[in-house]
């Protein structure tokens, strides 16, 4: 069984041991004891709209089939074939009936069964003759995630039975997540994802990213060049034209959080960062009006970055992206990045928002680059002897955070602040020390 490694994150000192970015043996117990029970982000029903559609994704370091059965259901299946663990889907996306194993053929329906689907041509080759028709086929099915959510549209995933409800988990960091699903006039739901996902890697440990978007504003100095290239939609006036000021919201005993406003019912001012683009502005100031109609005298909130634990985080503003930090090494990590786009608004509309994307996320975008920059080297940089006798620094704001209003479960601690990277640290441990999950969700246990 794993070691309990919970102690690498000292909440007095504010301190967390670079073990924890760096061990393997942390790593490991992180795949056991964290990837296995916590709801895990897989993509987007878009990805899937018709009955057969498939892609692939990963809980963890495992790869999973996110399939449609002809009846329309979605399962997360283990993409590991129950016979000598060949992994049986070798495609990013596709359209499948069967799953059939490249090895020995072992054949799986896209709900993952290796028997009784009538009229499948799933099963095992020579039945008959090589298991003498012995075989408890019935029992061999792919392993199917026990739990699986479709919120909005994004579809999410558990392999622990006992987790809380998805919407017990997210707590009021569904607000927040809410304003980037949303369409820009407030329709629920209102998105959907432009064409693929982009995957790329990087040579840092999986925290970083999280712990990145979940309220790091601190970070912001390493941008700088973008602004002075002015990349922003408004152009010269970089990406401060989509600023507002913001308050680091954490959510303890849950590990979310976010860069954002607290519910007001006050209108939230049009932000005029598409000045440049007429067209695109336009529809984004109608879309606008009808937001504030559709919220008119009720609390809404607004942000710019996020994170729910563990390694999903989100973009709110335009462009509105996801992006998952998957683990695959302590040094390595796969980010898996979408766009979304309002399934309402004009091509041209769209077209905008997905050029800003290329150019601001992603391996190619500017910020991003920035980002992995750091991340890349702080890793590389706290692997020796000397580096690691040396815990890193969370102690900014220590004791200062103060109930959010407005919010269930909720802290805020202003802008600049390192709480919310300790609430996400003091929730990982509590999935390093196993605790059980009444302990850990304020409101599962009710
Ligand atoms: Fe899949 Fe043998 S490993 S059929
Ligand atoms: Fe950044």
């Amino acid at each position: 069984d794993a070691l309990d490694y919970s102690g690498l994150v000292d909440l007095a000192a504010g301190t967390v041991d670079r073990a924890a970015f760096t061990d393997p043996g942390v790593f490991q117990a992180e795949q056991e004891r964290l990837f296995t029970r916590v709801w895990l982000f897989l993509g987007h029903e878009s990805q899937i709209p018709e009955p057969e559609d498939f892609f692939t994704s990963r809980m963890g370091t495992e790869s999973v089939i996110v399939a449609r059965d002809r009846d329309g259901q979605v399962h997360a299946l283990l993409n590991s074939c129950t016979h000598r663990g060949m992994k049986v889907c070798r495609h990013d996306h596709g359209k499948a009936k069967v799953f059939t194993c490249p090895y020995h053929g072992w054949s799986f329906s896209n709900d993952g069964r290796l028997a009784g689907v009538p009229g499948a041509l799933i099963g095992v080759p020579h039945f008959d003759k090589a298991y003498r028709g012995e075989l408890r086929r019935e029992d061999w099915g792919l392993s199917r995630a026990p739990r699986l959510e479709i919120y909005k549209g994004t579809i999410w995933a558990s392999w622990d039975e006992n987790a809380p409800d998805f919407l017990d988990y997210l707590g009021d960091m569904r607000l927040y997540l809410d304003y980037a699903l949303d369409g820009r006039d407030g329709s629920p739901g209102g998105s959907r994802v432009v064409a693929g996902v982009q995957k790329w890697r990087v040579n840092c440990n999986w925290k970083f990213a999280p712990e990145n978007f979940i309220g790091d504003m601190y970070h912001d100095i390493s941008h700088r060049s973008v602004d002075l290239v002015g990349i922003g939609p408004a152009g010269g006036k970089g990406r401060r034209a989509a600023f507002r000021p913001r308050l680091a919201i954490g959510f303890p005993g849950r590990g979310h959080g976010v860069l954002g406003e607290l519910p007001t019912t006050e209108p939230e001012p049009y932000n005029d960062a598409w000045a440049l683009y007429p067209e695109v502005n336009d529809w984004y100031r109608v879309a606008h009006e009808a937001r504030l109609a559709h919220f008119a005298g009720r609390p809404r909130v607004a942000m710019s970055v996020g994170t729910i634990f563990p390694n999903m985080s989100f973009h709110g503003r335009q462009p509105r992206t996801i992006v998952v930090a998957h683990p695959v090494s302590p040094t390595v990590t796969e980010l898996w990045r979408w766009c979304l786009e309002d399934a309402a608004a004009p091509q041209a509309v769209n077209d905008a928002a997905r050029v800003y994307f290329l150019r601001y996320s992603g391996p190619g975008g500017m910020t991003e680059s920035d980002d992995m920059e750091n991340w890349s080297y702080a890793t590389a940089a706290s692997l020796g002897p000397i580096a690691r006798r040396r815990p890193y620094n969370y102690q900014m704001g220590m004791g200062h955070a103060r109930p959010a209003p407005g919010l269930r479960d909720a802290v805020e601690c202003g802008e600049l602040t390192e709480e919310n990277a300790r609430i996400f640290h003091s929730r990982w441990a509590d999935f390093l020390r196993g605790e059980p999950w009444a302990a850990r969700v304020p409101h599962a246990a009710e």
